[in-house]
């Protein structure tokens, strides 16, 4: 190498060299621009009735339904590893399932008693309850159905009182998950007037209609009942200008914070949201995604737990306050060695 050469690349560089402060792990992590912790994971939960059962989801590899004494004990092992809340889906037993969806609103519902159980035996932990009808209805849609059409006033009706029956039984985050216009307002009034000013609502403002929902419907077990799709409620996957219109209007009508989902091929919404709105956002990164990663690290592509914390990292990066994971338990035990 002639001197000369050596002159021209370092004139070049005028001493700019990026590489310097990546020399040493100890500069790495002085410059590391993002964190992630156990308390940015919020762990989703599927609760099946029954004692001392779990079943496997088949699209979902080592994700399992849980009877609720299992639940309290999941929720104690998600408490001890520094998770800060879970959120919970029932797979409603079928013969409880029907067109209206009354089991939503039902006091005694799977959802209230795994609420209630998680609230007396590990009060230290938030829950957080999915509100929406596929979890009840016969029809695997989010909202009632008349004529092949979703009704839209009519379902926040049911949503409602399935949120006022969850605050009961010990809900600390109601989250509707349905993309109905104007629920958020409606369950916060009906909260209010109720007496559980307190509880938090985390809407999921600015979710799209998304085939990796898959796995997450053989879950809760509606995906098999769902005629049509979504497309009337959940968003375009084409838009982003909309998902801020979502999002503002949710926090008008007084959402505490909001969701965006699925995670990771939205990421560009997640930072959009955090340039426009100082709220908490928060992140789902859905069952498909979760079965993406897993698969692929169990055909040998890559290290699962390197991808399982690339990934969650990739939501803080973008500017999420938090990620709804099935990683959660995992990561965070990995995350608090
Ligand atoms: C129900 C609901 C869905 C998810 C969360 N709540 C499915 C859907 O809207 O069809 C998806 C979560 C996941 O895929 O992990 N309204």
């Amino acid at each position: 190498m002639s001197e000369s050469w050596m002159k021209h690349d370092v004139d070049f560089l005028g001493g700019r060299r990026l590489r310097r402060s990546r020399a040493t792990a100890w500069s790495r992590a002085m410059v590391r621009e993002t964190t992630l912790t156990p308390a940015d994971l919020i762990w989703p939960l599927f609760v099946i009735d029954g004692h001392n059962e779990r079943t496997a989801i088949r699209s979902m590899p080592g994700v399992e339904r849980l009877s609720i004494d299992l639940l309290v004990v999941a929720a104690r092992e998600a408490r001890d590893a520094g998770i800060p809340a879970l959120a919970l889906f029932p797979n409603t037993p079928d013969q409880l399932r029907s067109e209206d969806a009354e089991e939503a609103y039902n006091p005694d519902n799977l959802m209230c008693r795994a609420l209630a159980a998680i609230k007396s035996a590990v009060p230290e932990i938030g829950l957080i309850a999915d509100v929406a009808l596929d979890e009840y209805s016969s029809d695997g849609q989010d909202g009632l159905v008349r004529d092949g059409v979703i009704l839209n006033d009519e379902t926040i009706e049911v949503m409602v009182r399935s949120a006022l029956v969850q605050a009961a039984a010990g809900a600390d985050i109601i989250a509707p998950s349905d993309m109905m216009d104007g629920r958020v307002g409606a369950i916060r009034a009906a909260l209010d007037g109720q007496g559980f000013a307190a509880t938090q609502i985390m809407s999921y403002a600015a979710k799209y209609a998304s085939c990796f929902y898959g796995p997450f419907r053989e879950a809760v077990g509606s995906g098999s009942r769902l005629k049509g799709d979504k497309l009337t409620y959940q968003m375009d996957f084409a838009n982003s200008d909309e998902a801020l219109r979502e999002i503002a209007q949710d926090l008008e009508e007084g959402a505490d914070s909001v969701m965006i989902k699925p995670g990771l091929p939205y990421l560009d919404i997640v930072r959009r949201a955090r340039d426009a709105f100082n709220v908490p956002i928060y992140a789902y990164q859905v069952s498909g995604e979760y079965a993406m990663i897993e698969l692929a690290s169990a055909a040998g592509a890559f290290d699962r737990s390197a991808a399982m914390l690339e990934s969650l990292w990739a939501f803080k990066r973008a500017g999420s306050s938090g990620v709804l994971s099935y990683f959660a338990l995992d990561a965070a035990r990995l995350l608090g060695k």
